[in-house]
């Protein structure tokens, strides 16, 4: 376990937002967002296209920094932290990208072992023990010499899986894990999901447009509308809240926005 997250600390959330502001430019896209997640937790966060979800994310790993507010991660403070502090943190964090990101020049192989590579304090013998396991854990085992484009959309989105695992995350974050994908593929994914959070513990943030899913994995669901946290509940009262911005999304009408 890397030393800049730090060992998991039960007593508070595993990430926290508390009265973030942010945006890009003059543009405001998110305005005041709270949210607490819980360790072991699978939350996913749902809203329109264009609604600000990719930039939560953004806010989370440190890619972009709130113009006010505090983002907390394990406990720690991160609003303000230098890029190499980061950097420590970051470790501790695996992300799914929203298109898998892979690298197209690499085999499925040398890109789960990328970010050990990258660490240059790994030896081979090691490296190669861990991108098997990984790759085992997202049902990929035997790939490693396959080329990206040899593979279907669900297959490289678990290749993406398997090197957010390669450091044995405390909290993963999951960008559109299933936009794209078949049912019958989007189902495998679902699973291998809630799969991972059980094997490895970890709390795990995920972005999703697609109802069916959100309802099968997320222990809770946070609505993203209008720039804020419309709603956070558990699936079942996310079925039944009143409120008329979620029950419109619930179902797939269109949300005129007033900014
Ligand atoms: N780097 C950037 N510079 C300027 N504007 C940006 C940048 N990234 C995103 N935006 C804008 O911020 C808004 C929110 O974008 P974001 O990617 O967070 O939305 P999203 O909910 O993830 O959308 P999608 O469902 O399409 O992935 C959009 O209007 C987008 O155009
Ligand atoms: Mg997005």
């Amino acid at each position: 376990m890397s030393k800049g997250f730090g060992e998991t600390d039960l007593n508070v959330p595993a990430i926290e937002l508390i009265d973030v502001v942010a945006g890009y430019g003059d543009k405001i896209i998110l305005d005041g967002i709270n949210l607490e997640v819980n360790h072991g937790e699978i939350f996913t966060i749902i809203g329109l296209s264009g609604s600000g979800k990719s930039t939560l994310l953004k806010l989370i790993i440190g890619f972009l920094k709130p113009r006010s507010g505090m983002v907390r991660v394990n406990g720690k403070n991160i609003t303000r932290m230098s890029e190499r502090q980061m950097n420590r943190i970051r470790r501790g964090m695996g992300m799914v990208f929203q298109h898998a990101a892979l690298f197209d020049s690499l085999t499925v192989y040398d890109n789960v072992a990328f970010p050990l590579v990258y660490r240059r304090e790994i030896p081979a013998k090691k490296i190669n023990r861990i991108v098997h396991d990984k790759l085992e854990d997202v049902d990929m085992e035997g790939t490693g010499r396959l080329m990206p484009f040899e593979l279907s959309g669900g297959m490289q989105k678990r290749v993406g899986l398997a090197r957010a695992l390669a450091e044995n995350p405390r909290l993963i974050l999951y960008d559109e894990p299933t936009t794209g994908l078949d049912p019958v593929i989007t189902n495998n994914i679902n699973g291998l999901i809630v799969r991972t959070r059980d094997r490895y513990d970890a709390t795990s943030l995920v972005i999703s447009h697609d109802m069916e899913s959100v309802l099968k994995v997320s222990d809770r669901v946070g609505v993203l509308v209008y720039k804020k946290l419309a709603f956070i509940g558990t699936p079942d009262e996310l079925l039944s809240s009143e409120k008329p911005e979620v029950q419109a999304f619930i179902r797939g009408e269109e949300i005129l926005e007033h900014s």
